[in-house]
């Protein structure tokens, strides 16, 4: 299994050269943890496929420090676009733009657009700006997580989930719990209104108070892992809003009691902390060899959007 770094400034300039020579380092954003590369280098980044077990045809976002290095990936952004990157980054949110030069087929999975986001946490400024001043131009990153696995949100679920994977120069860096625990909204912003391909933590409401009308695809022309119907899923089987049987998992907001028998994995007080502990609590289920892990999906909308979005693809088999 690979070293867990701490996050002093030395640890940060350490994981900043791993990358420039080529290596992987996973590191935390306020989302969930990233598995990144050097995104203008093309045999780091297959091996980030090759540590997922991600098909070739998936495209990557990559993470910027700033909004400077839009134009080095991007061209022709829509003012809404621009709206959006203005109000909510550094943040959850990975807009979709057509791409520049620099953007290859490596990355982008053979499309004419990229995948592009500030992330809001510390260390991940930290180390975005570390490896600009090495020469970098940002770095590519899914989720730190097999194929169509849960999302890691520790570095220990990075390390258990990925350890066995990664190389001997290879490094996890180590910032704590995400604060936010599910995937960046994605918005597709090619067309003349934008596409929300995966909610998250940016809003509809957000979007439409700031920039009006927006579209949402179910079915997607561009490839989003995150749209394939199953995903997210830890090994149990997840059901969701039914009634829970002794032995089953259970997840669901604390206001609502624990049946008879099963094992609690999570009992948030908000959406919020559902959104925060879900992963956690998913993974949990699937350590203790629980079969079964019975959720009750939050009410309304805003985040509660992206939490049953992420527990419909967990409970898809
Ligand atoms: O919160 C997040 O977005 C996290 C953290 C690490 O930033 N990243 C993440 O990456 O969730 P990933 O690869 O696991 O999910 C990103 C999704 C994928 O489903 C990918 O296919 C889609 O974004 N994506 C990336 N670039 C794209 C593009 N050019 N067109 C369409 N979809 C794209
Ligand atoms: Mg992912």
């Amino acid at each position: 299994m690979r070293e867990i770094m701490d996050c002093t400034g030395d640890a940060i300039k350490k994981a900043a050269q791993a990358l420039k020579d080529g290596n992987l380092v996973a590191f935390p954003t306020e989302t969930v943890y990233g598995l990144g590369a050097d995104p203008t280098n093309e045999s780091a980044v297959s091996r980030i496929y090759s540590v997922k077990g991600r098909p070739a045809n998936h495209p990557l976002i990559i993470h910027v420090s700033s909004k400077s290095l839009l134009k080095k990936w991007t061209r022709d952004i829509p003012e809404y676009a621009l709206l959006l990157a203005e109000k909510y980054w550094p943040g959850p949110m990975t807009l979709i733009l057509t791409r520049s030069g620099l953007a290859k087929d490596f990355i982008t999975g053979f499309q004419d657009c990229v995948g592009i986001r500030i992330p809001y946490q510390q260390i991940a400024l930290q180390l975005l700006s570390e490896f600009e001043k090495l020469g970098g131009y940002g770095i590519a990153a899914p989720s730190a997580n097999r194929f169509g696995a849960v999302s890691p949100t520790t570095a220990n679920d990075v390390a258990i989930e990925l350890g066995s994977f990664l190389g001997a120069d290879d490094l996890i860096i180590d910032g704590g719990q995400c604060s936010i625990g599910v995937e960046s909204t994605i918005i597709d912003c090619t067309k003349s209104l934008p596409v929300i391909l995966r909610p998250g933590a940016i809003t509809s409401e957000m979007i439409t108070n700031l920039v009006g009308p927006f579209l949402t695809s179910n079915v997607n022309r561009i490839k989003t892992s995150g749209m394939l119907e199953a995903h997210y899923s830890p090994r149990a089987k997840v059901l969701l809003g039914i009634s829970a049987n002794p032995g089953d998992g259970f997840i669901a907001l604390s206001n609502i009691p624990t049946p008879q028998g099963v094992h609690r994995l999570a009992a948030p007080l908000d959406v919020e902390g559902y959104a925060k502990d879900l992963y956690i609590a998913l993974r949990s289920g699937d350590l203790q060899g629980i079969e079964t892990i019975v959720a009750i999906p939050p009410e309304g909308v805003g985040l509660a959007e992206a939490i049953r979005d992420r527990l419909f693809k967990a409970a898809v088999r």
